[in-house]
């Protein structure tokens, strides 16, 4: 009896020294618990990430101090939902379109209405029903512009789409910079450093097109003008493509999805700090944990985590964690984020104040705007519910229904009178929603400790949610292939072209 269950812990033994010598990373013990902070897409893709990578034994805690989604989220209207957060995911964003896919998810198209661009004065720019109008309008009014900025785009997407392969074939980057140059090279590194402007003026666009087309494309994404960074002022010009669709139901759908998917435990709470301990283990070796402080409605507690991985932006208004006693200290980047604000009206818009007095016909709906030094707001379009309804009709401008006003401030009753001819119900969700963009800067890391990551360094180079799924990816691979020591997955060099003999 003894001797039997001796023996395979002998044999064991035996075999755990003959390896030893040849593949001790393999030997390492796996990590016991896993604590991601943030239950928005990045947190919780993180955590499906993980459990794909880690296996079924971890335990991976995810906290979370308000509302699954995070910044997806709805707000419910006269008894509709519309998205109040991020809405709209690009046809190749392919880690939300898997997710979408595996959980069983459906996809909802947007509608179709007709852009307009106001500069304050008047439209600059009116989008027909007809193709052959639009396109004989845009060739008179910005030459090549419109076919050169198509090419452009598609330029970057295409070396965009490698990180799916470098993911694929289990490969990671230990920081932002080192992602975007193996995607990109020297160019993506650069356009992270100037502004949309600068980028675009070097490729010999014309001024007027930057000022009336692309700004106006900024402005409705990122809230901010022709002072974003090249990058994500590309992601943004990607977002003028056809195809765009959204999750019916609602996005932050797919949030909850991966949640239940990953099998992680939710934990409803604040973190405040996090704190490194180093233990001495039963065979007298040492052994490093992160204490994770964080508050219930039952109080304040902790526990301990062999890996940390931060999934929300470490502001003081949004993140707000403590790294308590690191040496040397880690830098939480306290760089602020932008304030955008959602307006959801249910009325009538005065189509006086966009320079069409009573009774005014204009086709658009989609009302986006230049840098004008007038306009308190920064885009106003008409809004669907994400249930699936019927078809909707093109909406023109004069129509009563639903709009949302994106502005930089909370809009005044004042203005709200001003912008609407008659209005019934108003919602107002306030955001801090993107970084401050403001190149050149220093991106900030990914590794903050040994074992603790932050997914969200990669806003600062485009803040979107397809961004924050590959960086939760890219988390989940390299802390994988750190906790194992396996060096050669982690800021590989040329893996385009070496990829490229692997199939
Ligand atoms: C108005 C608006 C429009 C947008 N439009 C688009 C769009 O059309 N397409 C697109 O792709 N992207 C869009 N975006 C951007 C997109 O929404 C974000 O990039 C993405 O949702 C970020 O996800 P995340 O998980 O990284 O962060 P978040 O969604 O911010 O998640 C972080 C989570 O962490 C939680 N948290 C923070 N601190 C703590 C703590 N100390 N303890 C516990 N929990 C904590 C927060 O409550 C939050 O739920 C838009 C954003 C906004 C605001
Ligand atoms: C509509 O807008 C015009 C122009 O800004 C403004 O003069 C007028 O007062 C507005 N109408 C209403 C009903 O407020
Ligand atoms: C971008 O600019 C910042 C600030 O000037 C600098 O620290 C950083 O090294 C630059 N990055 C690259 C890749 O040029």
């Amino acid at each position: 009896m003894q001797l039997s269950a001796a023996l395979p812990s002998m044999l064991t033994g035996f075999i755990l020294c003959s390896l030893r010598a040849t593949a001790l990373q393999d030997l390492r013990h796996p990590p016991n618990r896993i604590a991601v902070v943030g239950a928005g897409i990045g947190g919780t893709s993180a955590a499906y990430f993980l459990r794909q990578k880690f296996g079924h034994h971890v335990q991976i805690d995810i906290f979370e101090k308000g509302e699954i989604g995070g910044r997806l989220s709805v707000i419910e209207m006269e008894g509709n939902h519309y998205e109040a957060g991020g809405s709209v995911i690009h046809p190749l964003n392919l880690h939300m379109k898997s997710f979408v896919k595996e959980l069983g998810l459906k996809t909802r198209l947007p509608n179709g209405d007709l852009v307009g661009i106001y500069n304050g004065d008047e439209f600059v720019f009116q989008e027909s029903e007809w193709y052959l109008i639009n396109v004989i309008k845009m060739i008179w009014n910005y030459g090549l512009n419109f076919l050169r900025m198509h090419m452009w785009v598609e330029d970057i997407l295409d070396k965009f789409m490698r990180i799916y392969r470098y993911q694929t074939f289990d490969y990671s980057f230990s920081n932002t910079e080192s992602l975007l140059h193996a995607i990109g090279g020297d160019d993506f590194i650069t356009k992270v450093n100037v502004t949309i402007d600068e980028a675009m003026q070097k490729s010999g666009f014309s001024q007027r097109f930057i000022d009336e087309i692309v700004v106006p494309a900024m402005r409705v994404n990122y809230g901010q003008g022709a002072k974003v960074n090249g990058f994500v002022g590309a992601v943004s010009l990607a977002g003028t493509d056809s195809g765009l669709w959204a999750v019916e139901g609602g996005n932050k759908l797919v949030c909850t999805g991966l949640l239940y998917a990953s099998k992680a435990q939710l934990v409803q709470g604040t973190v405040t700090s996090v704190q490194e301990k180093v233990r001495p283990t039963k065979s007298g070796n040492k052994v490093r944990l992160y204490e994770v402080n964080y508050e219930t409605d039952k109080g304040p507690t902790l526990d301990m985590y062999d890996i940390v991985i931060i999934a929300t932006p470490l502001t003081k208004e949004l993140g707000n964690i403590k790294f308590l006693g690191f040496d040397p200290p880690i830098e939480t980047v306290s760089k602020p984020y932008h304030q955008t604000v959602a307006t959801f009206v249910h009325g009538r818009i005065n189509t006086s104040f966009f320079g069409c007095p009573k009774p005014c016909q204009f086709s658009v709906s989609e009302i986006l705007t230049t840098d004008g030094p007038n306009l308190f707001i920064n885009s106003i379009g008409p809004v669907y519910p994400v249930k699936p309804g019927t078809k909707h009709e093109i909406s023109k401008a004069s129509d009563i229904k639903v709009w949302k006003v994106f502005s930089p401030e909370p809009l005044t009753d004042e203005q709200l009178r001003r912008l609407f001819e008659s209005y019934h119900a108003v919602i107002v969700k306030d955001w801090l929603a993107y970084p401050e963009y403001s190149p050149p800067e220093k991106l900030p890391p990914v590794i903050l400790h040994h074992d603790i990551y932050y997914v969200n360094s990669i806003e600062w180079a485009a803040s979107a949610m397809e961004m924050s799924a590959i960086s939760a990816k890219n988390v989940a691979l390299l802390s994988y292939h750190r906790w194992y020591g396996k060096e050669g997955q982690i800021d590989q060099e040329n893996l385009a072209e070496r990829l490229k003999s692997e199939l």
